[in-house]
C-alpha cells in the first residue's frame, strides 16, 4: 500500500487531510514540529516524524510514494518566514522527493501564484515563494499536482467546488475542509499528471470536478 508523507500535518488543511487518509486506512507519515499537535490522532497507519521545516528533513521522505506539502509560513510571520518556509522548505521539499524517487508531489499552492504581477498588495512577496515554489516543482521531474485555493474560510465541507476563478473576487473563497478532501481525492484516486488547477467552493462533486 502506498504511503503518504504530510508536511504541515499539525496545520488545519493538513491535519484535515491526514485524518481523511487515515480513516481510507492509507499509510500516512505525519511531518510536524511539535508533535504534541497530533496526540488526538490514533492509528495503526499513522507514524510521525518531528523536524522542523528550516532543517534538513530528508529523512522524512525515505519510502513515502506521495508527498502533500500543506505547510506554510502564515500571515503573522514576517518576510523571513515566507522566504524560509513557503519558498525554501517546499522547494527542499520537492528537491528531496526527486532523489528519494517518490511518485507524485501534491503542492498546496495559492490563487494568484501563477501570476504574481498581477495583484499589487501585501501579498505580492508571499506569491512570488509561492510562484517559485511552484515553477521548482514543475522543473524538477516529479509527477506533480498543484492545487491553487481560493482565501480560505472556516466552513464545514460542502464536498461542492469549482476550478473555474468566479469573477468576483470576494466568492474566489474555499473552506479549509474542502481543501482537504481535494488533497484527500488526489492522493487516493490514480492518474494525476502534472496537473495545475486553482478550487473554490462550487457546485461539483470534487471528482467530477478535478478529472
Ligand atoms: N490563507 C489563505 O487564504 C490561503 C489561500 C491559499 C493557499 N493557502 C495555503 O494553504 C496552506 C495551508 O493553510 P492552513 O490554513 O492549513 O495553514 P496553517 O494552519 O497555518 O498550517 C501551517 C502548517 O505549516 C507548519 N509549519 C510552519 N512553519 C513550520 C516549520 N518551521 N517547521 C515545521 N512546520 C511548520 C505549521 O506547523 P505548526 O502547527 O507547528 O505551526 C502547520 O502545520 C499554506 O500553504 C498556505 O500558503 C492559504
Amino acid at each position: 500500500m502506498s504511503k503518504t508523507l504530510i508536511i504541515g500535518a499539525s496545520g488545519q488543511i493538513g491535519k484535515m487531510a491526514t485524518e481523511l487518509l487515515l480513516k481510507n486506512e492509507q499509510n500516512v507519515v505525519a511531518l510536524v514540529r511539535d508533535k504534541s499537535k497530533l496526540s488526538d490522532l490514533d492509528s495503526p497507519f499513522l507514524s510521525i516524524v518531528e523536524q522542523d521545516l528550516e532543517g534538513d528533513f530528508s529523512n522524512a521522505v525515505n519510502g513515502c510514494d506521495q508527498v502533500i506539502f500543506a505547510a506554510g509560513s502564515g500571515g503573522s510571520t514576517g518576510t523571513d518566514k515566507t522566504v524560509l518556509i513557503d519558498l525554501w522548505a517546499a522547494t527542499k521539499a520537492a528537491t528531496y522527493s526527486k532523489e528519494h524517487g517518490v511518485k507524485h508531489f501534491i503542492m498546496v499552492s495559492s490563487i494568484g501564484a501563477d501570476d504574481p504581477d498581477a495583484i499589487e498588495s501585501d501579498l505580492k512577496p508571499y506569491l512570488v515563494a509561492k510562484h517559485m515554489a511552484d515553477r521548482h516543482l514543475i522543473n524538477s521531474g516529479l509527477n506533480y499536482t498543484i492545487v491553487r485555493p481560493g482565501s480560505l474560510t472556516n466552513e464545514n465541507a460542502s464536498k461542492l467546488i469549482s476550478t473555474e476563478r468566479p469573477k468576483d473576487r470576494d466568492k474566489a473563497i474555499i473552506s479549509r475542509e474542502n481543501v482537504a478532501h481535494v488533497l484527500f481525492t488526489i492522493a487516493t484516486e490514480q492518474g494525476s499528471n502534472r496537473c495545475i488547477f486553482e478550487v473554490f467552493d462550487g457546485d461539483k462533486p470534487i471528482k467530477a470536478a478535478i478529472k
